[in-house]
């Protein structure tokens, strides 16, 4: 072979390595890739034993050229080797073993409601099916609508039922208006305030209490508050859609009790209750052996209430209840401590999730 025969042999041997390298994808190809070029028979071991076909004149640069030449390629070799090895596909490892790509794949890890918001969701829904509209009102809220508006004076004895968080925020004139809403009710206020009627509304909310926590009380809860205001609204109207709803909750089976309770934005009021699910109203460790669950407060709009927000009490009545949703989500659920809610034990919330 002359000179540049041979050199152009080399140069073709080059060009189609470097462009054969660019187009492999997997670690076998490279391999036999490897084996063409740079293996025992492969091109460029062929072009170094070819050196010594050559004129003895023309050894010396040929071989420095092979030489570098063979260099850089396996040069290029392991640089395609590592890239290759940091991207590997399941195309391009499927021939080596080294990736199972039968074994099961990692979970991804979902959330879930927590109790307290599906129980809200459940209960405003049942309530939304009957002509209700859901909204929601601040937590931080102002004497006025959490007492005075709801016929809870100054200094009245009623306010000892509400242990309230004040907000520490002294306006000029020395009042301390501010406070974290000790219930729902003040939305009723706002609502009739901004509205007339008819008014048909449910208010889920946070609500804040200074109390010490045990089993049964929280600090902070959620509230839920129904108001429906109307010409010719009665009690019957109350006892139906209380009942309703603890059927659609409890069960078709529930039976309500309304008994006299006292709260002073409504007259009459009531305690409200449902036989127990438990013990079918036989007396049971749920029911504390009486055979009811008392779940909310009740009550016809008091016509001070109605008054004040400018509804004419002698052509609107209305029927307004206020409850607990933990408490309630604890009955459907069998939960025994309120602080569970709270608590941000996950094992505990993964329970309810659907
Ligand atoms: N706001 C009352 C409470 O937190 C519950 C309540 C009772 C709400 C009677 C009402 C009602 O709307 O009519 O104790």
């Amino acid at each position: 072979m002359d000179q540049d025969s041979y050199l152009k042999l080399q140069d073709d041997i080059e060009k189609e390595a470097v462009s054969a390298l660019t187009e492999i994808a997997s670690l076998v190809d490279l391999e036999s890739w490897r084996v063409d070029q740079l293996g025992r028979n492969g091109k460029v071991t062929g072009l170094l034993r070819g050196i010594s076909e050559l004129p003895v004149d023309l050894r010396r640069e040929a071989g420095g050229k092979a030489n570098s030449l063979k260099n850089a390629l396996t040069e290029k070799y392991q640089a395609h080797k590592s890239y290759l090895e940091g991207h590997s596909t399941i195309e391009s490892e499927s021939g080596t073993n080294s990736l199972d790509v039968t074994l099961p794949g990692r979970n991804i890890e979902s959330g879930t409601l927590h109790p307290t918001t599906a129980t809200v969701r459940e209960i405003c829904k049942v309530f939304e099916s009957m002509g209700f509209q859901t909204i929601e009102g601040p937590e931080v809220e102002l004497d006025t609508y959490n007492f005075q508006k709801l016929n809870i004076p100054e200094d009245h004895p009623a306010r000892d039922m509400w242990n309230s968080l004040w907000i520490d925020r002294v306006l000029p004139d020395g009042s301390r208006p501010l406070l974290l809403r000790t219930h729902t009710s003040p939305m009723q206020i706002r609502t009739m305030e901004s509205q007339n009627p008819p008014v048909r509304v449910v208010v889920p909310g946070k609500t804040y209490r200074y109390e010490a926590t045990d089993a049964t009380h929280e600090w902070q809860f959620c509230q839920i508050e129904g108001l429906a205001v109307d010409k010719d609204i009665t009690f019957a109207d109350l006892k139906g859609t209380l009942e309703e709803f603890a059927r659609r909750i409890f069960g078709d089976k529930r039976k309500a009790r309304f008994r006299c309770d006292f709260f002073p934005f409504v007259e009459p009021g009531a305690e409200v209750s449902i036989d127990c699910f438990k013990c079918e109203g036989r007396g049971c460790r749920v029911c504390g052996h009486t055979g009811w669950i008392e779940i909310m407060g009740a009550g016809m709009v008091h016509p001070k209430v109605l008054e004040g927000v400018g509804y004419d009490p002698e052509i609107y009545s209305g029927f307004a209840w206020g409850m607990g949703a933990e408490r309630i989500a604890m009955l459907k659920h069998g939960i025994d401590d309120i602080r569970q809610f709270y608590s941000n034990d996950v094992r505990f919330l993964k329970q309810f999730s659907r």
